[in-house]
């Protein structure tokens, strides 16, 4: 039996196709292995969407050429693998096929042909109609918590970003297949599913199917609906794209108790120039009305985001205003990237003024102005009661128990190994930056 170690890197859409190559290549005959040191066969799973992301594909095509022993087969998969195709061959020595974000679901063919003596293969056709979604409970993180595609690709284009060429125009799966892998999924025992995509509320799928009955003016809050109705404990979803962000999302999350009090809707820049200069489809006025109307639901929704510094042309007084945004929303937490130049994006032409050293101090400093924000936006956690899905053990103290909250924070706490897939009221006990420790009540 051929062993593989399957690398990933980047967004939950690469997760979510890794889990699935396992998924098909176990059922192939081959065994999937974490010791990648002793493996027949390296697949690395790619991102490229900032420089430092695509380099690491470099990186660890060089360990293991380097390394002692027998070489392995290496595969390269995702976005990097979409974008250069062929020209990785002859660019990485050592790689020996390749396979784009959309072919994924050949890759056990690709990799039997490979070991049968083809060589510099290379797949960067589309997915087939009936590609099969089924991931093995051993292949997810938690096999209390499952990852639910709902539409891949982009339509945005916003100037910095690959991704729309990476991942394709947007393709939305029917509302009644993701219902029908909900209940399966429900039936497996997974408590929690997280439906995801580049931009889930840009939801459009080609049918009704699934949907019929269900009130709400986006395809993706009435989809929402359908999922909270199968009755599965938690629903969760990201990421959402602000432009299409409207009020019926939230009138669905306050309807359904089902579907988290958590929203990730990425801002990228607090000034409405810069925005512009992003192509990002929404002004800071709307972005805000929005903040308000999510901040003032019935339901304490956590609010995230995603921010760029140091995009080509941003001044002092546009990076203030970005400062000022992110005192204003009070953001649960924030994602703080310094801009990266991707060949082939817009944005790669424009002159780019800022320089290094400017985007490293803008990205300290609005990091410290997020951490303040955040230690005083979280401290209405503690002493609360939060409801924790219990997803794992935690090495790290004895009896320890690891899970999420409704509102998406990585609560640890004391407790027994049945409580392992319930969903557990845990008393908030110590707020730290990146979780908090709480005692079951
Ligand atoms: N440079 C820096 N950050 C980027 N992102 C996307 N493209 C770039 C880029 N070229 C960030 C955006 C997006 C997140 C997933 O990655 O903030 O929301
Ligand atoms: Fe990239 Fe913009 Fe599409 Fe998000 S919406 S994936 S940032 S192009």
């Amino acid at each position: 039996m051929k062993k593989v170690y399957l690398e990933t890197y980047g967004c939950q859409m690469n997760v979510s196709d890794s889990e699935r190559v396992a998924t098909a290549l176990g059922r192939d005959g081959f065994e999937i292995t974490n010791d990648a040191e002793n493996a027949d066969v390296v697949l690395i799973n790619t991102c490229s969407v900032r420089e430092k992301a695509e380099q690491k594909l470099y990186t660890q095509v060089g360990r293991i050429r380097h390394s002692d022993g027998p070489k392995p087969v290496v595969g390269v998969l995702g976005c990097v693998a979409q974008l250069e195709g062929e020209t990785l061959l002859k660019k990485i020595p050592g790689v020996d096929f390749v396979v784009g974000t959309r072919a994924v679901g050949r890759v056990g063919d690709i990799l039997t042909r490979t070991i049968d003596g083809e060589s510099g293969l290379v797949d960067l056709g589309e997915r087939e109609d009936d590609y099969d979604w089924t991931v093995a409970d051993t292949h997810r993180h938690s096999p209390y918590v499952a990852f639910l595609p709902i539409i891949e690709g982009c339509n945005k284009f916003c100037t910095y970003c690959i991704v729309p060429f990476s991942r394709g125009r947007e393709r939305s799966f029917s509302a009644a297949e993701i219902v029908r892998q909900t209940l399966e999924l429900k039936r497996r025992g997974v408590k929690e599913i997280h439906l995801i995509g580049q931009n889930v509320n840009s939801y459009k799928p080609d049918t009704e199917a699934g949907l019929e009955g269900f009130a709400g003016k986006s395809a993706f809050s009435r989809l929402l609906r359908a999922v909270a109705a199968t009755g599965i404990e938690r629903i969760k979803f990201t990421t959402s794209f602000p432009r299409d962000f409207h009020e019926d999302i939230v009138e669905a999350i306050e309807t359904h108790q089902n579907l988290c009090n958590w929203v990730h809707l990425p801002v990228q820049s607090g000034s409405n120039r810069v925005l512009k200069l992003m192509k990002r489809g929404h002004t800071i006025d709307r972005y805000l009305k929005q903040i308000d109307r999510i901040r003032g639901s019935v339901r304490d929704i956590a609010i995230t985001t995603d921010i760029i510094v140091g995009f080509p042309g941003e001044t002092e007084a546009d990076f203030k205003d970005t400062v000022e945004l992110v005192k204003y929303c009070g953001f649960d937490s924030a994602y703080i990237f310094k801009y990266s130049p991707r060949p082939g994006t817009p944005a790669h032409e424009l002159d780019d003024n800022v320089s290094p050293a400017e985007k490293t101090l803008r990205f300290l400093e609005l990091e410290n102005v997020q951490k303040a924000c955040q230690n005083k936006r979280l401290e209405r956690y503690h002493q609360a009661s939060l409801e924790v899905l219990a997803e794992g053990t935690s090495a790290r103290t004895e009896n320890g128990i690891t899970g999420h909250s409704t509102c998406h924070k990585v609560v640890n706490f004391v407790g027994d190994r049945s409580l392992l897939g319930s969903i557990v009221n845990v008393k908030v006990t110590q707020v730290k930056a990146n979780s908090m420790f709480g005692e079951v009540v």
